[in-house]
């Protein structure tokens, strides 16, 4: 069993901040895709009603297994493994190890980071017996440790984030991300983890403690297809601009917001291919030393975003109690899917810095013909 008992947040001021429409009795705005999505299954004009009416709808869930997968089977360390392909080109659940216990041979570690690099982002089930020491552990098989957000020294403390009001005893690294029916949340739009960071974090891990009975995936985008995707022109055109990474108003440090510099184009530093590294969660235009015309930087911007969520470069991860991801944060795009909401859904996560420092920066060397 899990050692991670919920935060308590009932007292909390942003938690009930959060919760200022339930507590009016309003249903969330439908002016976001958490709301949208929740008045298109049950419609209702009151908090209550429609809290009601989608419990209904989703009584009698009852976890189970059933159906078929393909995968593939491989030995590594005398453990045998099962990969599970989530798409053709990205995701992968590793099934038959235990994170606690399995990683102890650098043959492992190893096998698994390389996959990692080829499949974007892979996954595990069943590892809710993993104490909070035991993630920071397996973090730390594959780089050093980050903060919150990844690299120390910019951590945010903006008083509207109600992750900052959580701590977990003897792991600050911990982010926690809970979401319920009061103060409703969720990760849903493109992006990657704090590129409003100068060196943003190599990887993140996720791990679900509480999952809804239905809904709440995450969804990744393979960013080699993105930059594959895009026309010969547009590639031509934004190959060697940069553009301009803005926080959000949670990711404030001291009342500022954190902005950076990024290529368009990035090379991977440890596969030396390229990605589109244009998330439209985070980028809010081209740097201003480009002197790109509004229109035409409007358009550009479209081209790319046209590449975002693209069904055949994006896999879909199932939450369950103790499944994690672990995903490349230069490789791949990732979204929460904001439709579970009244149910709760509690997550943890770290991130990973590179160890190589000099990796860190994100840089564009073109390939030579
Ligand atoms: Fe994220």
């Amino acid at each position: 069993m899990s050692d991670t008992p919920a935060p308590v947040l009932e007292d909390n001021p942003v938690y009930l901040a959060n919760s200022q429409r339930a507590q009016e009795n309003k249903p969330p705005s439908r002016g976001t895709p958490l709301g949208a999505v929740a008045a298109a299954r049950f419609r209702a004009d009151t908090h209550e009603e429609m809290v009601a009416g989608i419990r209904s709808l989703d009584a009698g869930l009852v976890a189970g297994q059933f159906g078929t997968i393909h995968y593939k089977p491989v030995t590594v360390c005398g453990i045998d493994l099962k990969l599970e392909p989530l798409q053709p080109s990205i995701g992968t659940v590793v099934h038959g190890i235990d994170l606690a216990r399995d990683l102890d041979s650098p043959e492992m570690v190893t096998f698994l980071r390389n996959l990692w690099l080829e499949r974007r982002v892979i996954m595990f089930r069943d590892q809710n017996h993993l104490t909070h020491q035991d993630m920071v552990t397996f973090a730390r098989h594959f780089g050093e440790l980050g903060v919150r957000y990844g690299e120390p020294g910019h951590e945010p403390n903006s008083p509207r984030d109600l992750s900052n009001q959580i701590n977990i005893p003897g792991v600050p690294e911990m982010l926690v991300l809970v979401s319920d029916e009061r103060a409703a949340g969720a990760a849903s739009a493109w992006h990657c983890d704090a590129t409003w960071q100068k060196r943003p974090p190599m990887g993140s891990v996720l791990m679900c403690r509480e999952a809804p009975p239905v809904g709440g995936d995450t969804c990744f985008c393979d960013c080699y297809a993105m930059w594959e995707g895009l026309s010969p022109e547009t590639k031509q055109r934004v190959e060697h601009l940069t553009a301009r990474h803005v926080g959000g108003v949670i990711h404030q440090m001291d009342g500022k917001t954190p902005e950076s510099i990024h290529p368009v184009a990035r090379t991977h530093p440890e596969t030396g291919r390229t990605v589109l590294y244009v998330q439209q969660g985070f980028v809010k235009g081209f740097a201003p030393e480009h002197g790109i015309a509004p229109d035409e930087e409007r358009a550009l911007l479209q081209q790319m975003k046209l590449q975002e969520g693209r069904l055949e470069y994006t896999c879909r991860f199932r939450w369950e109690p103790g499944s994690i991801a672990m995903w490349d944060n230069r490789a791949v795009l990732h979204s929460a899917s904001a439709d579970f909401w009244p149910h709760r859904r509690r997550m943890e996560r770290l991130t990973i810095l590179d160890h190589d420092e000099a990796r860190r920066t994100p840089y564009y060397a073109p390939a030579k013909p």
